[in-house]
């Protein structure tokens, strides 16, 4: 029985080879030879789309750490390798990615890469795929997911093997959020080790609706999730230990009102997710921004939160951290609310929601 079964796994698997020459032939782009690890299967919406394969060469590793401030390329030729002798072991990684039509050159990567190397410890890696992020549409992504996850295991797998998947922190954004929790189940499936944190920045909601799809609790010992558009681009239901929404999580977030086009709305309301959690990596105790602890309804802008429970927000988050936070973020610097505790009461909140107008509109 085992034995039919691999058989037909096999025949399987060759089918897909096959359909790999047959695009080879239209596209001389020579694809990878994993096959699809996970994601939904589905139809490219445009008939005789030439689609876009994703390459180990799409990809840029940079090592940093406090000796190599300005950077080390990870090189490909050397099984992403070469870094090794400069990495630190048992001390923390945080392995830094974007999302779908997204930049790494500046802004996100960067400011969160100064910020963690502010502290000697830290060693950080961004991986950069920006000039493919600009070129393929969402779905070749969606499409691809495995793939993705193949690239981003591959480099990662050697420094998780040198400083214990444990030390090691995933953070990224959008879409790029679910790449990365799926390659670090692969990491998982091959090195035996967890990876200790991923912090998802408003992963994407599109083709990743169905919880099984995309970044879950399983994929590290912490998952801890932002959510900034929830319910319009964003993943709507709480998916990891612990899920922050900021002001209720949905769009359109302070300071994005004005803007009249619902795309500017989300692309500003889910650019919001980065800052903040950058606000956040070298804080103070005395500047923590606390998030409430909440029961959310079957309405997702309707959160039961209890003033008395509190965690902090944001990279200081505890690893024991678990539930659903409310918190409120107007603006930066934070306040320290902490005088607010003194209630023990349960408060109900409702956040003005325009969840249906926007669902689906647009996904990052
Ligand atoms: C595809 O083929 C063309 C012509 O044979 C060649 O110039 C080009 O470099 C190839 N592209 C890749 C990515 O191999
Ligand atoms: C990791 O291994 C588990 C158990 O064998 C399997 O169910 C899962 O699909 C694997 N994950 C990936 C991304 O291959
Ligand atoms: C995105 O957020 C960063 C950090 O908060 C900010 O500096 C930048 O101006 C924002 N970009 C856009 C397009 O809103
Ligand atoms: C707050 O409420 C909890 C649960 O209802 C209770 O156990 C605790 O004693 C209360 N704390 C204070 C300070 O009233």
């Amino acid at each position: 029985m085992n034995k039919l079964v691999a058989l037909i796994l096999l025949l399987q698997n060759s089918s897909s080879v096959s359909d790999n020459l047959q695009a080879n032939q239209n596209n001389n782009i020579t694809r990878p030879t994993s096959n699809r690890i996970s994601g939904p299967l589905r139809k490219s919406p445009l008939e005789n789309f030439q689609m876009r394969y994703v390459l180990d060469s799409d990809f840029h590793f940079t090592f940093y750490n406090k000796d190599h401030p300005k950077g080390i390329e990870m090189l490909k030729d050397e099984h992403y390798k070469n870094i090794l002798p400069q990495v630190f072991p048992d001390k923390p990684v945080r392995f830094i990615t974007h999302g779908w039509k997204a930049s790494c050159k500046a802004g996100f990567c960067t400011e969160l890469r100064d910020e963690y190397l502010k502290n000697e410890d830290n060693q950080v890696i961004i991986a950069e795929w920006e000039s493919l992020s600009n070129e393929i549409e969402y779905f070749e992504i969606v499409e691809q997911t495995g793939e993705f996850a193949v690239i981003f295991s591959k480099a990662l797998t050697p420094v998780v093997e040198k400083v214990h998947g444990e030390n090691v922190q995933i953070i990224a954004l959008g879409v790029g959020a679910h790449l990365c929790g799926i390659a670090a189940e692969l990491i998982t499936n091959t090195t035996k080790m967890k990876i200790g944190r991923i912090t998802g920045l408003d992963p994407s909601w599109r083709s990743f609706e169905i919880p099984i799809y995309g970044l879950q609790k399983s994929q590290a010992t912490f998952v801890d999730i932002i959510h900034t558009t929830a319910g319009s681009s964003g993943i709507p239901e709480p998916r990891g230990h612990v899920d922050f929404y900021p002001n209720g999580g949905i769009v359109p977030q302070p300071g994005c009102r004005r803007r009249f086009m619902r795309f500017a709305l989300d692309k500003c309301s889910h650019n919001l997710s980065w800052g903040w959690f950058k606000n956040t990596i070298n804080s103070q105790p005395k500047n923590y921004k606390m998030g409430y602890r909440c029961t959310s309804g079957k309405i997702l802008n309707i959160f039961y939160c209890n003033f008395n429970d509190v965690t902090p927000f944001g990279q200081m988050t505890p690893a024991s951290a678990r539930g659903v936070y409310y918190l409120e973020i107007k603006k930066w610097p934070f306040p320290s609310n902490r005088k607010e505790f003194n209630k023990n009461e349960t408060k109900k909140i409702e956040v003005q929601s325009r969840i249906k107008e926007l669902r689906f509109f647009l996904c990052l």
